[in-house]
This record gives C-alpha cells, structure tokens and sequence, in this order.
C-alpha cells in the first residue's frame, strides 16, 4: 500500500535527474524491480534507478538530498531548484522506506529505493 502520487513523483523526479545527467552524451538508464523477503518473513520493495551520466563528486554525494543544493545553474541546461531530492527524501521517509545512492564521476549514478510492503 502506499501513495501513488507521491511515489510517481519520487519516480519522476529520479528518472528526470538520470536523464539531466546523460544530456550531453548519451546513456543507458535502467530500471530494475523486485521483491525481498527478509528474515522474519516481512516483505520489501526494491527500486534501482541507474544512468551512464556523469556522476555526483564524492564531496556533493552528502548534499544532494539538502533542500536547495543544485549544481544545475552552472549547466546552462536549464536551472535546477534543488528541491527534487529533498521531497524524493521525505516521501520516501513518509513510507517508512530507505534510499541510498552510489556514484562515480564519469561513470555514471544509481539510487536504491526500499520500500516495505504493507498488505493493502
Ligand atoms: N542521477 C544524477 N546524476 C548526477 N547528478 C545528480 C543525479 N541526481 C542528482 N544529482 C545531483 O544532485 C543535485 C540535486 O538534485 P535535485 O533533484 O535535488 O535538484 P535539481 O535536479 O538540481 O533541481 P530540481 O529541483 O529541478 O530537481 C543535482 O543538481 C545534481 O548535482
Ligand atoms: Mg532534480
């Protein structure tokens, strides 16, 4: 159970940001699901959202999820609020849920959502 609006837009907002990262040369973005079943029998969601793009440096990677923290005014692309991340976070925390982020420059970034699934 949980909010679809609210998870359409954790989702958009993911895949918008793996498509920014990938404006200049391309890339792949891959979407991968699946459930878990953890010891004690609850049941998880996982949601791995992974680009080619040009990655998060090591000393941004503890900022992204602040509000207004945007490296999107220097692109010239279009300018960033800095806000998706901050509200990815806190639906995901409303959920009771989890994400985490790997990433490396020139090589590309993937975010891991964990969901718990509740029975409707
Ligand atoms: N997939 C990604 N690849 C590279 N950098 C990323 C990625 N996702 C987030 N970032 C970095 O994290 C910053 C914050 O992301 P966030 O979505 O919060 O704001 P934004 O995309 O800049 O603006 P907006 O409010 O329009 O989403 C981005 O400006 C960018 O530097
Ligand atoms: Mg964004």
């Amino acid at each position: 159970m949980l909010d679809r609006q609210q998870i359409k837009q954790v989702l958009l907002n993911l895949l918008l940001n793996a498509i920014d990262s990938m404006a200049g040369a391309g890339g792949r973005l891959r979407v991968q699901t699946r459930t878990v079943v953890k010891p004690g029998g609850k049941v998880w969601v996982h949601i791995e959202i992974e680009d080619t793009g040009e990655g998060i440096q090591e000393t941004n990677l503890e900022h992204i999820f602040d509000p207004f923290f945007t490296t999107k005014h220097e692109s010239g692309e279009h300018e960033g609020t800095g806000l998706g991340l901050t509200i990815v976070h806190q639906i995901i925390q409303e959920h009771h849920g989890e994400i985490r982020v790997k990433s490396a420059v020139g090589i590309g970034t993937t975010f891991f959502v964990s969901l718990p699934a509740l029975p409707a």
